[in-house]
């Protein structure tokens, strides 16, 4: 059948949204205006679901009503963009539907006007989705329709606005920092942006607003934030895109424990009213070197047990190999102890390939059997160093204990992955359970064999801890920072520190990390020279917001939280961006590719 979709709005404005209307409104004239959810042909009634952002509604042509409407109405497709005016009645008792907020009523349309025609949508418009990621994305406008499609999205937009009302009442200036701007320094590679004016000069989007917002704190702004986009080139994860969004802040004249206050004040409002849910405060601490200790990981998820534990002092005299070569070379044997499960010869060799991938060599488990140790590697324990190991992990018959002997980092690395693989198998991680801590006492430096000198763990405007300082000339890898990160059921929601507020100190910094005096000048010289000036003592935080958002929505990444989100691959799914460009703006700009 041709479909004749050429109806205009006209004078009708619409009386409500299609979610809205309850048995009260039965008998009242309607203009309804929406989307085809479906449409069923009973042969002499039509009935059509029609969807907007607030629900639906099921909407009837009924020949004996109107003969016209309901001809028009056999063209109806998914998706269509219709009109209708009608009358809203009671659905008889049998057909009314418990699960739609509007199940009590109906439309009864007198008249309909076929606004807009829909192509075949590539995946059917329904919360139970089985479009993969990327074409939900590449049709995000399809996808926004679902039922609960746009929910991460209001959820996203009320979170900012609650944190906007919070911070306004704490007496922070939301203000605007320059996207067209110099390098900044959080370690990731820069998107650049050639200047058409200055050839062979570009701009840098930034990669946070750090470098402004000190400077902010110079001008005696005292309290800012702002809702920033930041921009970093660096491997895509499932939490990271290469554009997003940080709630940046800064304060003047205060130490980690008024930003602690502040913060937990913060977060603990937005679970609140957007969860419901009150956090236990003060929110827990704990030091970097515990967190890498019993979690192996600066981020450590919190919502179960199974800490690691370190045996290399119970196993120093070993007569296992793998053991001893390890510690020979100053590495570590670590591992974790389970109760309540058992572990088929199949899933050890599948928890081996596991921690594999994190570049352990093996993995050495043993089963506390009631009279003896099952381990292929049994007989290298020693009785004295069963029991130091059963004292260290408290393990009691039926449970495994693992191991895994290697470099410090990479032990930590495979057994902080295989902790999270296990709690997730075992069932130990409970829905709705939130788990927030702080993790403090950063060191301040790492060294880069690679390059062969130190770099900041932080970033370089980390102030050091004052008690650390002496050991700056001596042994720069002891000394602690003053940042901290908070963290949400393992993942990294926010990060800041307390900052460096005197030149000499900066410039101190700055040489130890192999930065010459030029360089400095060169790359952070109006920085340095704010420092002159009289700056006062300051720190701050940023916050994920998206990943924020991602967590209180439940969902599984962040590009849900995002409108147009990018891929993996950091192409823009929906206009296919970066693309080609005219050679002429090429031209212009003095670029030659190659
Ligand atoms: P940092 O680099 O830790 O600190 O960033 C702060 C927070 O931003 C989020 N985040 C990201 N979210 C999505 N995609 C990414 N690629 C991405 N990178 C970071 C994380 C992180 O905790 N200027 C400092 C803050 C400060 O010192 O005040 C900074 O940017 O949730
Ligand atoms: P092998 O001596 O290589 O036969 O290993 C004996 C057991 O030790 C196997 O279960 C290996 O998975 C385990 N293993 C090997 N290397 C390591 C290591 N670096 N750390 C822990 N266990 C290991």
């Amino acid at each position: 059948m041709e479909r004749s979709f050429a109806d205009y709005l006209g004078d009708w404005k619409r009386s409500c949204y299609c979610g809205e209307p309850r048995a009260d409104s039965v008998g009242q004239p309607l203009i309804l205006m929406g989307w085809t959810q479906r449409r069923r042909d009973h042969g002499g009634l039509i009935f059509v679901d029609l969807r907007d952002r607030s629900g639906l509604i099921q909407i009837v042509f009924n020949p004996e009503t109107s003969q016209t409407a309901h001809e028009k109405a056999k063209q109806i497709r998914s998706e269509d963009v219709l009109a209708v005016r009608g009358v809203l009645m009671r659905r008889p008792p049998e057909t009314i539907n418990p699960n739609m907020a509007t199940g009590e009523v109906e439309l009864l349309v007198e008249e309909v006007r076929l606004i807009s025609a829909s192509e075949v949508p590539p995946f059917v418009i329904e919360d139970e989705t089985e479009a993969n990621e990327n074409t939900r994305f590449k049709y995000r406008y399809l996808d926004m329709r679902r039922p609960q499609g746009l929910e991460p999205l209001r959820l996203r937009y009320r979170m900012t606005k609650k944190i906007r009302d919070y911070l306004d009442g704490k007496g922070f200036l939301e203000i605007e920092t320059p996207l067209l701007t110099k390098s900044t320094p959080e370690g990731a590679r820069d998107y650049l942006v050639p200047s058409r004016i200055y050839p062979g000069k570009f701009y840098a989007l930034p990669q946070s607003p750090q470098l402004f917002k000190q400077i902010l704190m110079v001008g005696g702004v005292d309290r800012y934030f702002q809702i920033a986009r930041c921009f970093r080139d660096e491997d895509l994860r499932a939490e990271r895109q290469p554009e997003f969004t940080q709630l940046d802040m800064e304060m003047s004249f205060i130490q980690r424990e008024d930003i602690f206050e502040i913060i937990e004040g913060m977060i603990n409002a937005l679970f609140q009213q957007l969860k419901g849910i009150d956090l236990n405060r003060p929110f827990n601490i704990i030091s970097w070197l515990d967190a890498m200790e019993g979690y192996g990981s600066d981020k450590p998820d919190m919502r179960f047990g199974l800490e690691l534990k370190n045996f290399s002092i119970a196993c120093k005299k070993t007569q296992f190999k793998v053991f001893s070569r390890a510690l020979e070379q100053k590495g570590v044997v670590k591992g974790l102890s389970v109760s309540g499960a058992d572990f088929s010869r199949k899933e050890l060799d599948d928890l081996t390939t596991f921690v594999g991938n994190y570049g352990a060599k093996g993995l050495a488990w043993v089963k506390l059997a009631e009279k003896d140790w099952q381990s292929p590697i049994a007989k290298f324990f020693s009785a004295e160093e069963r029991s130091a190991i059963l004292s260290i992990t408290q393990a009691k018959p039926g449970d495994f204990i693992f191991f895994v002997a290697d470099e410090e980092k990479i032990a930590n690395d495979a057994l902080a992955n295989l902790r999270l693989h296990l709690g997730e198998k075992l069932g130990l991680i409970r829905e709705n359970k939130y788990a927030i801590v702080w993790v403090v006492d950063f060191p301040l430096f790492e060294y880069d064999p690679g390059e062969q000198r130190y770099q900041s763990v932080n970033h370089p405007f980390t102030a050091p801890l004052e008690e650390d300082l002496s050991l700056l000339a001596t042994e720069p890898l002891k000394v602690r920072s003053k940042a901290y990160d908070l963290v949400l059921n393992g993942t990294e929601i926010g990060g800041g520190s307390i900052r460096i507020h005197q030149g000499a100190l900066q410039k101190k910094i700055f040489e130890l990390l192999g930065i010459t005096p030029r360089e400095a000048e060169a790359k952070f010289g109006f920085f340095l020279e704010a420092l002159k000036f009289g700056a006062p003592p300051h720190g701050g935080i940023a916050f994920g917001i998206d990943r924020l958002a991602m967590i209180l929505s439940g969902s599984r990444s962040i590009r849900e939280v995002i409108a147009f989100p990018k891929s993996q691959r950091a192409v823009c799914l929906l206009t296919d961006a970066p693309s080609e460009v005219d050679p002429k703006q090429l031209r212009e700009l003095r670029i030659k590719t190659t």
